[in-house]
């Protein structure tokens, strides 16, 4: 079906061509060399040409990820900017976006694995670990990988007492302002400010909170005088903004704001896309067409029968499927881009296919490009679809997808030759 698809893009070459694939696959398996920027050395079969093992790619664009960050710089104002890249950089692959991160003051990260990839990579700024130290030996490590820690509950104080003689921690208090999940109660910040004063391991104090509903602005003005009255008398920084208070709420700014998903080209909120905030996506997730058929009316289709057609209807099979991260729960509808024109999934998400309507792509046959969310096609709107939000999908692309560094060319979107 696909045998010869060497589809020579303005980028890296690839093939799904089976013999070329089978008389490849040593050199593929075992060559290290010859990868393209961005393209696992586990997909080369010669240097400059690559193979997919089924046609699903994510492409990650670092420059648009350099334009977002340059929207949140903006937003920002004269406070810093600590690029939320946790989960792997939002599902993008940390050290694969870290370039395109550059911008930023520095990096907001879960845990020390992620601490240690980025400062082995060469990052050198600020890096912060959201959840701070979760046990004792965590401590060295932090030190050693220059980690500033969130401590948000008095266990944490007493682990900083773990940091090698010598060594000293930049720390951010984290406050409960009213999200109710980490953080102290704001009458319990005396206290923790002078077992904190005069810490020998302790280099410098941040005050932080989190906003637990400033994608709809409930609250966000409650909770910021609760910090505001906390603060009060300790000149020390701050930081409570994430994307959304970023860009809705400019009294919340402080001194360092902690954007995340806004980097990554989606909207916080379900009001205003990331179009309209002038955010481009950073993933696209792609594949092509790899069957088409004609389910004739009062016909039923996928597993369970979810959808049934009620007039004949052209409809192709993705190589796109849960396994690979689609929501499995995205109904009919849920929007999709055949050929460069818009459509809708049909029926059931099953774990490496669903189908989709051709009706409005006539035609779009095997091999024509497909895009699950990204370009074209806002993973925000896919995830509304699917009674999910955009974090999730991305967060969640599975590791078998194919992932290609790039940025999104102008492609040939008709079937492949
Ligand atoms: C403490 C903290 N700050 C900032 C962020 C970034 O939030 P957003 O991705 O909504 O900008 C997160 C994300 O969950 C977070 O947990």
């Amino acid at each position: 079906m696909f045998r010869g698809t060497i589809a020579a893009a303005r980028g890296p070459l690839y093939t799904t061509n089976p013999r070329r694939v089978a008389r490849g696959r040593l050199k593929a398996y075992h060559s290290r060399a010859g990868a393209p920027p961005g393209v696992s050395p586990r997909f080369v079969l010669y240097p400059g040409i690559f193979v997919m093992p089924r046609p699903i790619v994510a492409r990650i664009d670092p420059s648009a990820l350099a334009h977002n960050v340059g929207v949140a710089r903006a937003a920002a104002q004269d406070a810093r900017v600590l690029a939320v890249a946790k989960a792997n950089a939002y599902g993008h692959g940390l050290l694969r976006v870290l370039h395109g991160l550059a911008g930023a003051d520095g990096l907001a990260l879960l845990d020390l694995d992620e601490a240690a990839r980025v400062r082995d990579a060469g990052f050198r700024k600020r890096v912060v670990l959201l959840e701070g130290l979760f046990e004792s030996r965590d401590a060295a490590a932090a030190a050693r990988y220059g980690a500033d820690v969130v401590v948000h509950c008095r266990e944490q104080v007493d682990l900083l007492r773990e940091v090698p003689a010598g060594q000293r921690l930049g720390v951010l208090v984290k406050l409960d302002t009213g999200l109710n999940r980490l953080g102290f109660p704001p009458s319990d910040l005396p206290g923790v400010m002078d077992a904190l004063a005069g810490h020998p391991s302790v280099r410098d104090v941040t005050l932080m909170t989190h906003f637990a509903c400033a994608d709809d602005g409930r609250d966000v003005e409650a909770q910021l005088q609760r910090f505001r009255a906390s603060a009060a008398g300790l000149r020390l920084p701050a930081t409570l903004a994430n994307s959304a208070a970023l860009l809705r709420y400019p009294e919340a700014r402080g001194d360092w704001v902690r954007p995340g998903i806004m980097l990554y080209g989606a909207s916080p909120f379900a009001d205003a896309t990331a179009r309209e905030l002038g955010l481009r996506p950073v993933m696209t997730l792609e594949s092509r067409l790899i069957s088409t058929r004609t389910v004739r009316a009062g016909d039923s289709l996928g597993y369970g029968f979810q959808f049934t057609a009620d007039r004949d209807t052209r409809v192709g099979i993705v190589a796109c499927g849960y396994a690979d991260g689609y929501p499995r729960h995205a109904p009919t509808g849920t929007p999709v881009r055949v050929g460069g024109i818009s459509t809708r999934t049909l029926g059931r998400v099953s774990m490496d296919m669903l189908t989709v309507d051709l009706s409005p792509c006539p035609d779009a046959g095997v091999g024509t490009r497909v895009v699950l969310w990204g370009d074209d096609n806002p993973v925000d709107a896919v995830a509304r679809a699917a009674g999910t939000i955009g974090y999730e999908l991305l967060c969640a692309v599975a590791p078998r997808v194919p992932v290609v560094v790039a940025p999104v060319v102008a492609r040939a979107e008709g079937p492949a030759t």
